[in-house]
């Protein structure tokens, strides 16, 4: 008689192989980087501030050395373009396309062609600005429609230009879209945040769009804004929301450029914005724009 072997069931642990185990455990650690610099870079903004004491000074060598030994701006935008890996979902242009595409012209714009709304008609093409871009991809599957430039501190690939937007010139021929997306929280000063959203305006045509991808926490958990002060800091710049989506991780928005704005009057002036208490608890961020 010939025994037949029973097939035993798949232990359960066998459905987490290794390579899964990898790369959740790579997201992990990409994710405790991204955070680590978020810190210590605005921690390195605020010393900066300060007057230049031994202490200060000394506290700055640290910080450096520290994000030198993380791999400096390097190793942070790797990890960066990991959390945009499409198996991630991530990728936030992808949002902006379809609301660019559902977008209508109302009747009294229709002659308007810097009224940016939906796909142009051909051979007309949108001019984009990807601002703190890391990667020049984003925009290429568009790219016979939309006409991207992008532009990072430190580029990732040839397609982006090194350049500094708050040193980049107020070009003479504006752009139709401003893409700020996981930008304005990178920057450590939060003055220069809202004047980073300030200079954007300069950069648009009127009724040009601007797209704006923030991590939720940042309007949602934080003391000193909430979406509700952040839209009216952009309305204050001189934009009029047309549409927003938040998911667990970010929050979208898009914006609409509906007036010119003197930035060296609003520079000169007290602040409108300024970093004030909107939400008290241990367990929320500190979050700010100031302009
Ligand atoms: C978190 S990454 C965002 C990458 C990408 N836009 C995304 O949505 O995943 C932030 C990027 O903004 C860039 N950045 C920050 N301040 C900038 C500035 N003033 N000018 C140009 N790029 C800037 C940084 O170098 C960094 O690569």
């Amino acid at each position: 008689m010939t025994l037949r072997r029973k097939k035993l069931p798949k232990p359960v642990v066998s459905t987490i192989n290794n390579k899964t185990i990898r790369k959740k455990k790579t997201h992990q650690f990409s994710q405790a980087l991204i955070s680590k610099f978020h810190v210590l870079n605005k921690e390195k903004e605020r010393l900066k501030q300060q007057p230049q004491t031994q202490e200060v000074i000394e506290r700055l060598k640290t910080i450096e050395k520290e994000m030198e030994h993380m791999g400096g701006l390097d190793a942070y935008q790797k990890a960066s373009l990991l959390g945009q890996d499409k198996r991630r979902g991530g990728d936030s242009s992808k949002w902006f396309i379809k609301q660019l595409l559902s977008l209508k012209k109302p009747d009294e714009f229709l002659n308007d062609i810097n009224y940016v709304a939906g796909k142009p008609t051909n051979p007309q093409t949108y001019s984009l600005l990807d601002i703190g871009a890391v990667s020049g991809s984003n925009y290429v599957k568009e790219g016979k429609w939309i006409k991207a430039k992008a532009i990072d501190l430190n580029p990732q690939d040839s397609l982006v230009e090194k350049a500094d937007f708050f040193e980049y010139p107020i070009p003479k021929e504006k752009y139709q879209i401003l893409c700020l997306s996981l930008v304005i929280n990178f920057v450590g000063d939060i003055k220069k945040r809202g004047i980073m959203i300030a200079r954007a305006n300069k950069f648009l045509v009127k009724q040009g769009l601007l797209f704006i991808v923030l991590p939720n926490p940042c309007v949602n958990n934080s003391r000193y804004c909430t979406d509700d002060h952040f839209k009216k800091i952009l309305e204050y710049l001189g934009f009029s929301l047309v549409t927003s989506h938040i998911s667990r991780k970010l929050v979208y928005y898009l914006f609409r450029k509906i007036k010119e704005i003197n930035i060296k009057k609003i520079q000169q002036s007290k602040p409108k914005f300024p970093k004030i208490l909107l939400n008290d608890g241990v367990s929320r961020n500190n979050f700010c724009v100031v302009i």
